[in-house]
């Protein structure tokens, strides 16, 4: 049993992080014991979640397990969790606790894995509550999952593997893609920026970036197999190659994705410290990188930015804001922020509504704080009330839901280009899809159209999607 320790995944060491080509494999009596069983992923939590659980799935496909899209069908359920706020761990243990009631029932295999497993708390409480979960597993082990499957099913025994080590980096992990148009590509993993509230690099170790060589062959792959758009993924994406020591950095790696003529780049999340001109530039230069930009700012109060550690003010934020409005033609930003922080005044939530209404963001997630246990906020004292903290989210939200309306109110009568990926839940026979800038878009079309970037004549606005209509 490993279990996971918050000093341990404190630390930071100068040492070179390891590339390993090699480390996940799958031997024949693993590739059986999925034979005549069914398997359900449940994801939460960020986009870095959703393409881990890509990998989890096509490794317990080479495992011979059987994709079913309910719980109640599957031999194996397996929770890739998140830890970054409160709401996260509830939804997980509410799930946990009515199969709990299943397995009394039927027999199921469970393990819990991803953020939550990387948290000393959570395992304590299931070490000592969840005795009857079978497999734990960490963010550092999922090239492990035969092995630590294979010993579920034949010693009966619950198996616990978190290792809270600075991390490496794993090539040759499976996918299985969700998305037949899009994908998902890590460029990097961890994050070293230790923002005092946040829990993540405690979760997921110490920022180590891919090789150029290891990205640009991945999306060269998904060309010829003919993906349209490429997300490239970091929780600090600015910062990527900089632990390289290789002189290479997110500028030179989005010029070197946009010569493989993908026809679309993203790239998330942006932190704005690393954020440099070079970078800029190579954005507006290129046809194929879209101008959407996720800039989190988390606080408008220079006070508690100071306090969040973000390393930034709120002029600094304004000043590179303004450069990427002016730099990248057409370009939508839009942020997280955060309310509530520790010792918040009425006076610094009013700077963050004045800095939203200078930015006017295309949108924005906003999220009430939450202690994380082992973070240094939340060794600072909760000072806020509860109702003072809904009351701000609620007077947020309603100033970034009049910005996300007058801004797509610009789109009426426009017409853009969208990637048509999916059948809209929201409207009879049409496909959805995003524009360029990252506006989701009903759009009347027949199905053959699945798939391909179309222009688009926008027929109607709303506050969180447009409508519209294929043009010539
Ligand atoms: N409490 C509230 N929100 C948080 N976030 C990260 N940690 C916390 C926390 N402890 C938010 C930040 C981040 C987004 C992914 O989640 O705004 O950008
Ligand atoms: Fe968390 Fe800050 Fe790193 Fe983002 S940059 S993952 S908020 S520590």
């Amino acid at each position: 049993m490993q279990v996971p320790c918050l000093n341990e995944a404190r630390k930071r060491t100068k040492d070179k992080v390891l590339i390993q080509e090699n480390l996940y494999q799958v031997n024949e009596k693993q590739k059986n014991l999925g034979i005549g069983k069914k398997y359900f992923v449940k994801t939460y939590g960020c986009q870095m979640n959703e393409h881990d659980s890509e990998n989890i799935s096509a490794i317990l496909e080479e495992m011979n397990f059987i994709r079913v899209n309910h719980i109640e069908e599957a031999d194996l359920v397996i929770l890739n969790t998140c830890a970054i706020r409160e709401n996260a761990h509830d939804k997980v243990f509410g799930l946990l606790g009515r199969i709990k009631h299943t397995k009394a029932t039927k027999s199921v295999v469970v393990g819990l894995g991803g953020c939550m497993a990387q948290e000393e708390i959570i395992v304590d409480t299931i070490l000592r509550r969840y005795k009857w979960l079978d497999f734990v597993f960490g963010t550092h082990n999922f090239y492990n999952l035969p092995n630590i499957i294979e010993k579920v099913y034949v010693q009966n025994k619950q198996q616990i593997e978190v290792i809270s080590c600075e991390g490496q980096v794993i090539e040759n992990i499976p996918v299985k893609r969700d998305n037949k148009y899009k994908a998902w590509v890590n460029i990097m993993y961890g994050c070293d920026k230790f923002c005092t509230y946040c829990i993540v690099p405690y979760t997921r170790g110490k920022q180590r970036s891919r090789l150029p060589f290891h990205i640009i062959e991945e999306v060269k792959n998904l060309v010829k197999n003919g993906y349209k758009e490429v997300t490239l993924l970091g929780q600090n994406v600015n910062a990527y190659g900089k632990d390289l020591n290789i002189d290479y950095t997110l500028a030179n790696l989005l010029e070197d994705v946009a010569k493989t003529n993908i026809e679309r780049i993203r790239f998330i999340t942006s932190h704005p410290w690393d954020f440099s001109d070079k970078m800029i530039d190579v954005i507006s230069k290129y046809q194929n990188i879209m101008p959407y930009i996720h800039l989190p700012i988390q606080s408008g109060s220079n006070k508690i930015l100071k306090l969040m550690g973000r390393r930034y003010t709120k002029e600094e934020y304004l000043t590179l804001f303004n450069k990427l409005k002016a730099k990248i033609p057409h370009v939508s930003i839009t942020t997280d922020i955060i309310v509530g922080f520790p010792n918040e005044t009425e006076e610094d939530f009013n700077e963050t509504l004045d800095v939203v209404k200078k930015c006017q963001f295309d949108s924005a997630f906003t999220f009430i704080f939450s202690p994380r246990v082992g973070t240094p906020a939340s060794k600072m004292e909760d000072n806020i009330p509860l109702d003072v903290k809904e009351a701000r989210l609620r007077e947020l939200n309603n100033l970034i839901n009049k910005y996300s309306k007058e801004n797509n109110e610009r789109y009426m009568n426009k017409t853009v280009s969208v990637l048509l990926e999916d059948y809209s839940s929201k409207k009879k026979d049409c496909l959805n899809g995003y524009t360029d800038t990252m506006k989701l878009v009903n759009v009347k079309s027949p199905d053959c159209n699945l798939g391909k970037i179309v222009n688009v004549k926008i027929t109607d606005v709303k506050t969180w999607s447009l409508d519209g209509e294929i043009v010539k």
